[in-house]
């Protein structure tokens, strides 16, 4: 059997550069190469309520968002199955199985549900859903049979906590489900890109994103005021590349072709990096520069949002169609899950008429 590929996004906010570095690009080469029985994108709607349970307003308000960014960067539902995971209701009976394998104290020593629980207060009450939530991520993988996740990095103990599941699964009632493994970006940058305000990272609760969906005129000024080498106050000034945010991104996105385009008189990033060290480069002119690479990709991106977004209708029908086809294959391994566990108790002939012999010997005797 070939690969199934399997990933997705909690709708919590539109998506940015650093999700399209991180990830969405790598799922688009992906889909294009097509070296895959399927390919699948999940909108982690349910996922995204169990921190946002009071908040159900921005997770619907999201999906739109999530689903135009997706299509913007290229995830073409025709070579992907996009769908939305709180349709898909036999990844609900499949995580209340699954809850019977594993321990709360083994919920509890996952270190990014670890970190989150800090980052969101919850050490003195916390939601049992939450708690549960890696749980719910088993599910979504293995109903698919999904061998193959990519992910960022923090996702491996989800990872590895679906990986246990499967071998208890299949350990208790018999091979069903397969053992998933986590598709890491190998470039540190791609794994985590750092915020225009140099922190290590890009997100929203920060307030540092360049996001899919910004305009021009947006992307130029969070451009024009990212940070850099706070040290390097005049042009003349020799200046540092390492941490110097605008230096990281062209680590990420410049080509020596851009060179030829937009800064002839450097043949490639090397030499520009010298420049700066050596002194007499200012800030603005490799913002500028930078500017005009994050341009020449972030633009057609911005057209194909602005085309798509004008047919909204016609994309919930694709994705209520999607969804349904996910739910269709969904609750043919549900099936599966029933009879190795033995409660697919109506669809077993010999189950019943065991009983009903059972039974008549037992009162007829
Ligand atoms: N937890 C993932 C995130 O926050 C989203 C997600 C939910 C996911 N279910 C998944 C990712 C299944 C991969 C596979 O980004």
């Amino acid at each position: 059997m070939g690969d199934i590929i399997l990933t997705g996004d909690r709708p919590t906010g539109k998506l940015h550069l650093g999700h399209y570095v991180g990830s969405l690009k790598n799922r688009v080469k992906m889909q294009n190469e097509g070296n895959f029985d399927k390919m699948y994108v999940m909108i982690a709607d349910a996922q995204a309520l169990t921190d946002n349970f009071d908040n159900p307003q921005k997770i619907k308000d999201s999906i739109a968002e999530v689903v135009l960014d997706y299509l913007s960067v290229g995830i073409d539902p025709n070579k992907t199955t996009i769908f939305v995971q709180s349709y898909v209701r036999e990844l609900t009976e499949l995580t209340f199985y699954f809850l019977n394998l594993v321990t709360v104290s083994r919920l509890e020593r996952n270190p990014t549900v670890k970190s989150e629980i800090k980052l969101r207060n919850y050490e003195t009450s916390l939601p049992a859903g939450f708690l549960i939530y890696p749980v719910s991520q088993a599910a979504d993988i293995t109903l698919f049979d999904a061998n193959i996740v990519p992910v960022g990095e923090d996702q491996e103990p989800m990872l590895e906590q679906a990986r246990e599941i499967v071998r208890a699964f299949n350990s208790t009632y018999g091979e069903v489900f397969v053992e998933p493994k986590a598709v890491i970006p190998e470039n540190k940058y791609q794994r985590r890109l750092p915020g225009i305000d140099g922190n290590a990272k890009m997100s929203k609760s920060l307030g540092n994103c360049i996001f899919l969906s910004d305009s021009k005129e947006e992307v130029r000024r969070k451009v024009m005021s990212m940070y850099t080498d706070p040290n390097h106050i005049n042009v003349s000034d020799p200046g540092n590349v390492e941490g110097n945010i605008v230096f990281t991104y062209l680590d990420v996105f410049a080509k020596d072709s851009d060179f030829e385009k937009y800064l002839p008189e450097y043949k490639n990033l090397d030499e520009l990096k010298d420049h700066y060290r050596r002194g007499g480069l200012g800030d603005v002119k490799v913002k500028k520069f930078l500017n005009k690479i994050l341009e020449d990709e972030l633009a057609p991106i911005r057209q194909r949002r602005q085309e798509y977004a004008k047919d909204m209708d016609k994309i919930f029908d694709m994705l209520r169609k999607s969804s349904k086809e996910a739910s269709e294959i969904g609750r043919k391994k549900i099936e599966q899950v029933h009879k190795a566990m033995g409660i697919d108790y109506f669809e077993n002939k010999e189950y019943i008429s065991s009983i009903s012999e059972k039974f008549k010997k037992e009162y007829n005797k």
